[in-house]
């Protein structure tokens, strides 16, 4: 490699869902810049060094490959790759606490704050730091009084710049994104280090998108951005209650309230209840934060947002299990999807391990499907009482089961032959369907009892 071909170098500490994907992106746009991804995690690094990536998004692999080894490098030399660094994002996992003070809510930051520590101990000269893990509000300040702390002579400049992108479709949100937030201090030498990163990102990203704000304004509204969204989700989700309860369908009332440009048309689909690493963490921050501040009218209202979750996930595995009429010993039910959402191999947190967990404490013997997350699948159910196999195709998931229960709405679900399926089946057979995605009437004319998320149930011999 020869070094003098980069006008400066980028380190991201953390080579996980964000900072793979997302220095995969800058490498690709900005040929010169030299970017390095590092992690403590030697495995993940050899496989980002692999053809078998970590993790699996669209278009993921082709843009590491177009990279790798020309101005893209994944390694474990931390304390290299910071010596060398002009700018350091880290994307390090900011997870909720899960003891002590704050437990179940707090943002646990013990990772970042070791990432600032080892920044602190091998710099040297000017560095911009760049947080792009999602943080509570004011944790800049907690990162510059770490790396100004003791006798170092090195100058930092701390920058905001959380991330937006959407598993499934991190490529298409990081190439063409609706915004780019960068925070600073409104000082001489913040604007001149914000100016710096927004330089990166004109490389490919229209002026007028790239935003500006001050440090706590980049912070905060990360957190208010996820809260928003999971607020929908379970706004329309609450809403899908009561469609249950009165015949109405949930997808008319969204497709008609969609309409009302002031409330529009994304995000108004009614499921199991929203998973993935970031809703309920967030929101569980958020929450915490108001809490401190003394806010608790404020920090109630988003605590709803995740009770209604709950409450979802539990409706959803209750009418699975009063459809059936009350017992689920012994029966076999396929589980489409385990993915919190569809093209990603990503379960943390899905909704899909709720329920199956719920499926399990009745007995019932399960069959989980899914194309691209069955080995985190295997995981998160390690260890979890009741028999559960693990099938790559949907087919011989559903093989001999009483019940279909679609969680993640991958797009061939939507494709598969039914009636071939409906035949394996045990009868009388049952559709859930947690997305609403399904064609209903089909499925209910080739005889099955049909149970969509906020619609009335379609059931054979009902009368
Ligand atoms: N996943 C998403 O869709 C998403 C989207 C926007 C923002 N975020 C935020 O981005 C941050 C990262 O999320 P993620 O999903 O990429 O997490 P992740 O768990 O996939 O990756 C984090 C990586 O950091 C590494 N790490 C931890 N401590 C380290 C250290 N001291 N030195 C070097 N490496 C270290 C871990 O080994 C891991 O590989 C979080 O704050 C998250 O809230 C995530």
């Amino acid at each position: 490699m020869n070094e003098k071909k980069f006008v400066r170098k980028i380190l991201c500490v953390g080579a996980g869902y964000v900072g793979g994907p997302t220095m995969t992106i800058i490498a690709n746009k900005c040929p010169e810049y030299q970017v390095t991804v590092v992690d403590i995690n030697q495995a993940r690094i050899d496989a980002w060094n692999s053809d078998q990536l970590p993790i699996y998004e669209p278009g993921l692999k082709e843009r590491v490959l177009q990279a790798r080894g020309k101005n893209l490098f994944f390694s474990t030399e931390i304390d290299k790759g910071i010596q060398e660094a002009d700018i350091i994002f880290v994307c390090v996992h900011t997870p909720t606490k899960d003891f002590g003070e704050g437990a179940g809510k707090a943002s646990d930051l013990q990772f970042i704050e070791a990432t600032a520590r080892r920044i602190k101990d091998q710099s040297s000269g000017k560095k911009i730091v760049v947080e792009k893990s999602t943080m509570p509000v004011r944790s800049a300040e907690a990162l510059e009084r770490i790396l100004h702390s003791g006798n170092n002579s090195s100058e930092f400049e701390v920058l905001s710049n959380p991330e937006f992108l959407a598993e499934g479709t991190a490529i298409r949100d990081m190439e063409n994104p609706d915004r780019v937030l960068v925070g600073s201090r409104e000082t001489p030498s913040g604007i001149k280090a914000r100016d710096e990163l927004v330089k990166i990102y004109e490389h490919w990203i229209p002026k007028e998108r790239v935003i500006t704000s001050n440090l706590w304004s980049s912070e905060l509204s990360k957190l208010t951005a996820n809260a928003f969204l999971a607020q929908r989700i379970s706004s329309i989700n609450s809403i899908s209650a009561i469609c249950e309860e009165t015949q109405a369908n949930v997808r008319e009332v969204g497709n008609a309230i969609g309409k009302d440009t002031r409330i529009g048309e994304k995000f108004l689909f009614a499921g199991p209840g929203f998973g993935g690493s970031c809703f309920r963490k967030d929101i569980a921050n958020l929450v915490y934060l108001c809490e401190t501040y003394g806010l608790k009218e404020v920090a109630e209202f988003w605590d709803q947002v995740i009770k209604m979750n709950d409450y979802q996930m539990d409706r959803f595995f209750k009418r699975i299990l009063r459809a059936m009429f009350n017992s689920l010993v012994g029966k076999k039910i396929a589980v489409l999807g385990f993915a919190f959402k569809p093209d990603t191999s990503d379960t943390r947190d899905a909704p899909a391990i709720t329920i199956c967990k719920k499926l399990l404490r009745e007995q019932a013997r399960l069959g989980v499907t899914d194309p691209k997350a069955l080995e985190n699948a295997k995981l998160d159910l390690q260890g979890v009482e009741g028999s559960v196999e693990f099938y790559a195709d949907p087919y011989e998931a559903a093989k001999n089961a009483h019940a279909l229960v679609l969680i993640t709405e991958w797009e061939e679900y939507k494709n598969l032959d039914y009636s071939r399926i409906f035949k394996s089946m045990e009868q009388p057979a049952f559709v859930f369907d947690g997305r609403g995605v399904l064609d209903h009437q089909k499925l209910f004319d080739i005889g099955f009892n049909v149970y969509s998320v906020g619609q009335p149930g379609m059931e054979h011999f009902s009368g």
